[in-house]
């Protein structure tokens, strides 16, 4: 039996940090009441959604915090500290609880943050509870659709979460994937709770074995770690 019990431990994290997060916690438990919505949305949604059908879902999910649980935030500080990435992107950012636990990391290593976000008010909640824990100064997040918004990146990634509607991650990653770093590290969530809309991204790194190695780990929801070989 794996002892599982310090996973939920926040006790690395800044004073400041932690009670942002806590809070943000607290916020988040009315998530359950919409989940069946936001569930049924992500089911019509399909991989290439217009401008409509995507502020469709972001409108339902509007007052849904859905961010991840403690250990994928434990799991994100530890990969951003180990990768040594010096460009960090998060595709989803909601009101910045995976954010926080990635720019805890950056302000440790010099590293930024980019996040993207759809919703212009989840953008600026994310943007003052950033501030509020200290960490305003090494993340900036963009605010509109990511499809759009992730293409003015040139530098090279080191380490990407994709946290945002599930349908989209094989584009979202297709986008960005010309200025990953080679051994960049990708992280995508919940990947166990819709197993169901992910075979195509499963699919598409299955076929390059020589670019990209993916395990799919027991955390929470679900977490898929994928490695850029070259
Ligand atoms: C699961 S939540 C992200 C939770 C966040 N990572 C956290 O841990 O707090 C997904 C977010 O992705 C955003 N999103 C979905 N599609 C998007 C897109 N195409 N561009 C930008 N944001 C998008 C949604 O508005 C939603 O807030």
């Amino acid at each position: 039996m794996i002892d599982t019990a310090d996973d939920a431990r926040l006790d690395f994290l800044d004073a400041r940090v932690v009670e942002v997060l806590e809070r943000l916690e607290q916020e988040a438990s009315t998530d359950s009441a919409r989940l069946g919505e936001v569930g049924a949305s992500l089911g019509r949604l399909g991989a290439t959604p217009d401008a409509q059908a995507l502020q469709a879902i972001t409108t339902v999910a509007e007052q849904a915090l859905l961010p991840v649980a403690r250990p994928v935030g434990r799991l994100l500080y530890q990969l951003a500290l180990a990768t040594g990435a010096r460009t960090i992107v998060e595709y989803g950012t909601s009101h910045g609880m995976s954010t926080l636990y990635l720019a805890a990391a950056a302000a440790r290593t010099g590293a930024r943050v980019i996040g993207t976000e759809l919703s212009a008010a989840k953008a600026a909640t994310a943007t003052a509870n950033l501030a509020a824990a200290g960490l305003a100064g090494n993340t900036r997040i963009l605010v509109g659709d990511a499809r759009e918004t992730l293409r003015s990146l040139t530098d090279s990634i080191g380490l990407l979460l994709l946290d945002g509607w599930i349908p989209l991650h094989l584009p979202i990653f297709r986008i960005v994937e010309p200025i990953l770093a080679p051994g960049a590290v990708i992280v995508s969530d919940n990947v166990s709770k819709h197993a169901d809309k992910i075979g195509d991204f499963h699919r598409y790194l299955a076929a390059r074995p020589d670019r990209y190695v993916r395990t799919a780990l027991p955390i929470d929801d679900g977490i898929d770690l994928i490695t850029r070989l070259r």
